[in-house]
């Protein structure tokens, strides 16, 4: 039997560990550094027969209850340049590196392909897991690899871009693989000589006004900064888990039935089908601005539920069910969330 590890803490609260600012006990939680301390906690969970969850930066959470099993937070920090050519580089980046500052290392370098997810929430480790993506770019654009351990048996595995499966926000890890493997780094592939290619409307329009036709990174970076600290609020001041529900994608059919009553609703195709953004749907429904206790809606986007102070995990639940009710009613479309709901 394994004896309990020192970096194991029991009756934990997490409050300072999900940016929604949750208050809740973890009965176990481990904020780990090398992957040797990993397995020492994997085996004492494995033997103890815990439920075990994995936080980055807790930027993709909602805790609805106390957790009753072991927390894992992943710390394991490094940046490495694994092999490089005249034009690319191969970056491997340990889990535990904060994503947007792994983002402004990039810019500072002049090393092109990740500054449009400047000032994306989280860490490194968790970004492949929904595919992170704002401003027209995706992380599979420039993933190449990233190594995992396999939670039952503590085996390390490299998943390549095509056994990562992604998707919209998804990958294997949400789906089949989901809870088994805890991932440890990733490896990018970035642009020396980074040709820029701004296509998303928002970026376009504020590079636009500012009066720049040729981007830098450095531009799209500070611009998407710019963008999102206008709109999304800063989760060190106000809880947030930054876009809590997926933007739906609806048949043809369905879209050419809602646009004969709503001839403005916002689309994007998305193959055969297509995609509305759930912020317009949220929006339309009035929720907007509205605010019960410490749980509300954004003022300046629809898509962002937000902890005034106080708010505990059923509260904003609470909420965000209404908010599915009501655009079910109104529209005839299920809101998934983004967020994971653990407890
Ligand atoms: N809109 C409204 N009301 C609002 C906000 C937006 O009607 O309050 C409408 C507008 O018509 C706007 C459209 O919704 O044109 C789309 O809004 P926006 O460009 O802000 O993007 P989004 O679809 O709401 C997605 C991502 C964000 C990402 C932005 C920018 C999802 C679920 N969300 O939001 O990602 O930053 O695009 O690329 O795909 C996140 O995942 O946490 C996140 C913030």
């Amino acid at each position: 039997m394994n004896t309990k590890p020192e970096v194991i803490r029991e009756g934990f609260n997490i409050a300072a560990y999900n940016t929604m600012g949750i208050s809740a006990t973890s009965r176990f939680f481990a904020e780990v550094d090398t992957l040797e301390e990993l397995k020492e906690v994997l085996a004492f969970a494995r033997d103890q027969h815990l439920p075990m969850y994995f936080l980055g930066g807790g930027s993709n959470v909602l805790f609805v209850d106390d957790y009753d099993g072991l927390l894992i937070r992943m710390n394991i920090k490094g940046k490495e340049i694994q092999n490089e050519n005249d034009d690319h580089l191969l970056l491997k980046a340990g889990a535990g590196e904060n994503w947007h500052e792994l983002v402004m290392y990039c810019v500072e370098k002049g090393w092109g392909g990740i500054e449009n997810l400047s000032l994306i929430p989280g860490s490194t480790g968790a970004a492949p897991i929904q595919n992170i993506g704002a401003y027209g770019v995706e992380l599979d654009q420039v993933f190449v690899s990233l190594e995992a351990i396999e939670v039952s048996t503590g085996e390390r595995r490299t998943f390549s871009k095509e056994e990562c499966r992604f998707g919209y926000r998804d990958s294997i890890f949400k789906n089949e693989l989901k809870g088994e493997y805890v991932i440890c780094s990733v490896v990018l592939r970035l642009q020396k000589h980074p040709e820029i290619t701004p296509s998303y409307k928002a970026l376009t329009n504020a590079l636009a006004e500012k009066g720049i036709s040729k981007p830098t990174i450095r531009d799209i970076s500070n611009t998407v900064i710019e963008i999102r600290e206008s709109k999304l609020p800063d989760p060190s001041k106000i809880g947030n888990t930054g876009s809590f529900f997926k933007n739906p994608v609806i048949s043809k059919d369905q879209f050419h039935t809602l646009q004969k009553e709503y001839p403005e609703i916002p689309h994007y195709p998305a193959g055969d089908e297509i995609k509305i953004p759930a912020a317009w749907l949220i929006d339309q429904c009035g929720w907007k601005g509205k605010r019960f206790g410490d749980a509300g809606v954004h003022k300046m986007q629809a898509l962002v539920i937000v902890n005034y102070g106080n708010a505990t995990g059923p509260e904003i639940w609470d909420l965000a069910n209404k908010i599915q009710h009501s655009v079910q009613q109104k529209f005839g479309i299920a809101l998934t969330p983004e967020v994971n709901i653990i407890g």
